[in-house]
């Protein structure tokens, strides 16, 4: 069983749907775009040259059916359109396990149900194949009455992040392992640790500008190096003084507390506490994520990147 002639619907033209729609076109398959009648995306979606299907007619001809729209509308979409809508023995795919993990979307039976998440965000998936390079993706298979499902999802992660480098898991631990990694590494603590440094050198007196230099702007080339070559040759690339007080400082920063934080994140990942209060979130409004949206923007640390940003990339 291959893509190859089956009618292929992305739902969502957003960060992953642009993406995963674009790659497989120009890998050849046969791609529409499922959006809301008034949605934003139509116009975007219709001159990148798709097909644009409403939602109902969208579940009715699909042959694979990938929900790329934000997880917590997921279910609703999944309810109101698909769960009825779908042809028998339809494929319907994910890039996140969350939905599936945390039971906020029970499949029925007869669909062979696969998840293709790649490892990055949605417009790095789409430069990346345009570079020829491609990005690492997790796939894995939650139901499978044709026996054809695991294929087909080799076939989409080919089709979209070029085979890079693509492992097999389960919802499971795709969905816990990729929390925990934006929640504690990538997004929270990373921003968190940037702006403590920041506001350390800040309070000490320093210039503001040097201050973001350091702490901000700087973690790209060294992220850089760890990214194409690890930690060894990134530590041979800075001097022996960066590399000596990397060995002894640290430690002083990333302490038994922080560890034990992490696991308690960790914790609040696996047994549904996190899921069931972003849920909630996304059913209040999101009063957290747009006073903290709008929070942040404000912050000096954004005013002084922005004008540090304009001043390097101006042409
Ligand atoms: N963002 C990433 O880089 C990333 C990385 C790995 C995995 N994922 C996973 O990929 C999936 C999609 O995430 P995303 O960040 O790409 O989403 P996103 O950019 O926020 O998705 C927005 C798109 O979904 C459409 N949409 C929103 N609600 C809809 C609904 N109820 N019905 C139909 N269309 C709707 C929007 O159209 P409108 O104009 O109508 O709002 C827009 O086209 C999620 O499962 C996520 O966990 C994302």
């Amino acid at each position: 069983m291959s893509l190859l002639n089956k009618k292929v619907v992305v739902f969502g033209y957003g960060s992953q749907g642009h993406a995963h729609a674009l790659n497989l076109k120009d890998s050849g398959y046969n791609v529409s775009v499922a959006l809301r009648e008034d949605s934003r995306s139509c116009e975007k979606a219709r001159k990148d040259g798709f097909e644009v299907l409403n939602l109902e007619k969208a579940a009715k001809v699909a042959d694979v059916a990938m929900l790329l729209v934000p997880d917590e509308n997921q279910p609703e979409l999944y309810r109101e359109y698909l769960k009825d809508g779908l042809k028998k023995g339809a494929f319907l795919g994910f890039a996140h396990g969350f939905n599936i993990h945390y039971s906020q979307i029970d499949p029925r039976e007869d669909l062979n149900v696969f998840m293709v998440a790649p490892k990055s965000p949605g417009h790095k998936v789409r430069d990346k194949f345009l570079e020829k390079e491609g990005v690492p993706a997790l796939i894995s298979v939650y139901q499978d009455p044709s026996k054809e499902t695991l294929q087909l999802a080799k076939d989409w992660a080919k089709g979209v992040c070029l085979n890079l480098g693509v492992l097999e898991t389960t919802f499971k631990e795709e969905t816990e392992t990729d929390l925990f990694g934006e929640q504690a590494v990538l997004c929270g603590g990373l921003v968190e640790l940037m702006k403590a440094g920041y506001e350390t050198l800040l309070n000490a007196g320093y210039d503001e500008k040097l201050a973001y230099f350091e702490c901000v702007h700087e973690m790209k080339l060294i992220v850089d190096l760890i990214y194409s070559k690890g930690f060894a040759a990134m530590r041979e690339s800075i001097s022996n003084t960066a590399e000596y007080g990397d060995y002894v400082t640290g430690k002083k920063i990333i302490t038994k507390e922080s560890r034990e934080n992490m696991r308690e994140v960790l914790e609040d990942i696996q047994n549904g506490k996190f899921a069931k209060d972003f849920i909630l979130e996304g059913q209040a409004g999101y009063p957290i994520l747009k006073t903290m949206r709008k929070r942040c923007r404000d912050e000096k640390i954004e005013i002084v990147g922005n004008e540090l940003r304009e001043m390097m990339f101006k042409k």
